[in-house]
């Protein structure tokens, strides 16, 4: 079994100064080592709502073939939130269905849904994520599209993720 890279990057202009703790981080770092077998190697960072600072940090983690990269934070209108439009300029392709679905979801928990711009795309062999900030939330959006994200993996060449029985609701086409 491969051994998968998964990246975890924290926007937080608070957080990063060290005025709280990240809880999110973590709830994502929990979210797939119960759900994934393989051995993980977590490249993981806290870093302020700044537009360079993302940049830099999502085309370093992809040319260091980093498979999942999921951030979380700054999806929000307020003017310093600015992931999902870093997101997009760095990504080779969208992948609309990703945060269509996480809104659509989320809808069912929190009216405020759809003030996220959360969104997914790919870039080189790195499939990225946008999760909101609360640690509520990481469980709730990524419960939307995780049945998608092995296979998603595999059709970008990054390596295999085998499930435990937790995740195993993750899709692959027969014979796959
Ligand atoms: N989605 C889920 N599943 N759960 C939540 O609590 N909070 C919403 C929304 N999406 C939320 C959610 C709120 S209140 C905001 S402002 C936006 O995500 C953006 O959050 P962010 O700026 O922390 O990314």
């Amino acid at each position: 079994m491969d051994t998968v890279t998964i990246g975890i990057i924290t926007l937080s202009d608070r957080a990063s100064r060290g005025e709280y703790e990240d809880r999110s981080g973590p709830e994502i770092k929990k979210y797939f080592s119960e759900r994934i077998k393989n051995l993980i190697e977590w490249r993981y960072e806290v870093i302020p709502d700044e537009r360079d600072k993302l940049r830099k940090i999502l085309i370093e983690l992809s040319d260091l073939e980093t498979g999942l990269i999921c951030t979380t934070g700054g999806t929000g209108p307020a003017p310093r939130d600015i992931t999902p439009q870093v997101t997009e300029d760095v990504c080779d392709k969208i992948l609309p269905g990703f945060g269509e679905e996480m809104r659509r979801v989320s809808l069912q928990f929190v009216p405020t849904a759809i003030l996220s711009a959360q969104t997914a795309g790919i870039r080189n062999k790195s499939l990225i994520i946008n999760l909101p900030g609360k640690p509520k939330a990481i469980a709730e959006c990524l419960g939307a599209v995780y049945p998608a994200i092995p296979y998603c993996l595999d059709l970008i060449g990054a390596p295999r993720m085998e499930f435990t029985d937790k995740g195993n609701n993750a899709f692959r086409p027969p014979g796959k």
